[in-house]
């Protein structure tokens, strides 16, 4: 691992990253790391050949009253964690090196350029108590940004006002880095991790986790039917009042996009609470949706997933949502639009305001009826030169996630679990050992009457493709941390469609 203190340091290395292929994941924090940050580092890891994390205890996101001297600092600690986790590049800058007060100016005039972050989304939750503190985030968000340029960059979804707010700005300024937020994590007791719990002693600890467990609670009632506001917000605060030594500065149900107050929850909640205990703010939150599971099907080439995927769906009563059918339907659109599928600049202008209608029975694209045209030859040959570019993968991905919105599908690729639906609540990775797919080949070959090549070729070509899909730049085959694997040597395709079956009834 590396370590910089300095911009130039920092781009110098970054550049000669770049000449290796491979996306950037990119973890900002601001040290005493802990399990939670970890948690963002493995899966950046996980998804990306470089991961960086940076360092900074920001000034311009504490208030002149707030704990930015005592803010726990344990640069060492930090350092091994990273180390341990795999991260390339530690940034540790100085304010001075990023051009930053080094006094807590949340709030206050720097006479420095500042993102300002639109008043509707710093109204609600933690924004009242903490003037200019989201301004300064994103102010130094958009720095990290620039400096580091990454693929992705990882935020957790304790902060998830944080995590909204930067969604927001991200796409409001163009940066085109896929924010990605992480789940929660907690202590046995329920208690969220968090750096400001290091200020809290062994029987604040035990108080504090009231405020996991009183949003569980309240969990519970939406799961069994509660989706209005009020009787929601009610538990937490009856459960949290039990406790004197908990001061409740907020307790509040919002749309988690929006971050507006809502009365009752359609699709999505979020259910936060901050609180003081003595002098220590904690916040902590619950994410609330309506929506059915997802269930993300991942896998190499050959496991069965398209037969087996099927089924599931048709088992399961939900909508499988046929990727491979959208990007045949681009491929048919950029034939038919005189297009060479080698134009990426052209393609990628005809993606960007294109509109894909899946249903059970039809494919349409733009209105029209392509379901019988997409399954050509003249489009199977020229689809995964297609769905190898960049922007046709961006659009689609935008267009899969839309359907994705209400819940109840079933999907199957290379990065559902990973990067279309990271928070989907059933990920299976559907795989086989190299000799089952490479026999299961040996008798699709039989059946078709084609010359069967012998297993020891077949094991090598497949292991080769593996290897390639794994590496390649765009949507490379990988295994969600969270995926549960099934290996399906030995199992007839009845059994694996049950175990998804069971899978999901299980959620
Ligand atoms: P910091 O509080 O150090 O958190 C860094 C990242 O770790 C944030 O994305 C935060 O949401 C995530 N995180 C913290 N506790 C977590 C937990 N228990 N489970 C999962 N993720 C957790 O947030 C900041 O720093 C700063 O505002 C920053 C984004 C670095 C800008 O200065």
């Amino acid at each position: 691992m590396r370590v910089f203190t300095t911009i130039a340091a920092l781009r110098c290395y970054l550049a000669q990253c770049r000449s290796i292929e491979g996306t950037v994941g990119f973890v900002p924090t601001m040290g005493a790391l802990h399990a939670g940050h970890e948690s963002l580092m493995r899966r950046a890891k996980q998804e990306n050949q470089w991961v960086i994390a940076s360092i900074f205890v920001n000034p311009l996101q504490f208030g002149p009253a707030e704990d930015l001297t005592q803010y726990p600092r344990s640069l060492e600690a930090d350092r091994d964690r990273c180390e341990a986790i795999g991260v390339d590049i530690l940034f540790v800058p100085t304010p001075e090196e990023l051009g930053i007060p080094a006094q807590g100016s949340a709030g206050v005039e720097v006479n420095k350029t500042l993102v300002v972050v639109p008043e509707a989304l710093k109204s609600t939750l933690c924004g009242p108590a903490r003037p200019g503190h989201f301004d300064g985030v994103a102010t130094i968000v958009s720095k990290l940004f620039n400096l580091i340029q990454p693929d992705a960059a990882y935020f957790g979804q304790k902060d998830a006002q944080q995590l909204a707010i930067i969604q927001h700005f991200a796409k409001d300024l163009n940066f085109p880095i896929e924010i990605v937020g992480c789940p929660i994590v907690r202590e046995p007791s329920g208690l969220a991790l968090s750096s400001r719990n290091a200020y809290l002693t062994a029987d604040q600890m035990t108080i504090a986790s009231v405020l996991a467990q009183s949003l569980f609670k309240a969990e519970q009632q939406f799961k069994q039917g509660q989706h209005e506001s009020k009787p929601l917000l009610d538990t937490v605060k009856h459960s949290i009042q039990k406790q004197t030594e908990i001061q409740i500065e907020y307790v509040e149900l919002v749309n988690p996009v929006t971050l507006q107050p809502l009365d009752s929850i359609t699709e999505n909640g979020l259910l936060a609470i901050a609180a003081k205990i003595g002098k220590t703010r904690l916040i902590d939150n619950v994410l609330l949706r309506t929506r059915k599971p997802i269930m993300a099907i991942d896998g190499p080439a050959g496991a069965g997933k398209s037969t087996v995927t099927k089924q599931v769906a048709q088992t399961l009563g939900l909508f499988y949502l046929d990727t491979g059918a959208m990007y045949r339907a681009i491929t048919w659109l950029v034939m038919n639009s005189g297009i060479a599928i080698t134009d990426e600049p052209a393609i990628a202008e005809l993606v960007g305001t294109c509109e894909i209608e899946l249903t059970p029975e039809k494919v349409e694209i733009n209105h029209q009826e392509i379901t019988a045209a997409i399954r050509t030859p003249e489009v199977t040959a020229n689809v995964s030169a297609i769905a190898a570019q960049a922007a046709v993968r961006k659009a689609l991905v935008r267009q899969q996630r839309e359907y994705g919105r209400r819940g109840g599908v079933v999907l199957e690729g290379r990065d559902i679990g990973t990067h279309v639906f990271p928070d989907a609540e059933v990920k299976v990775f559907l795989t086989a050992t190299v000799e089952e797919r490479s026999r299961r080949r040996q008798k699709d070959l039989e059946r078709l009457g084609q010359p069967i090549p012998s297993l020891d070729e077949l094991i090598e070509t497949i292991a080769e493709r593996d290897a390639k899909d794994s590496t390649r730049a765009i949507a490379p085959l990988k295994q969600a941390l969270d995926a549960v694997a099934v290996v399906t040597d030995g199992m007839s395709i009845d059994e694996v469609v049950d175990r998804l079956v069971a899978l999901y009834r299980e959620q």
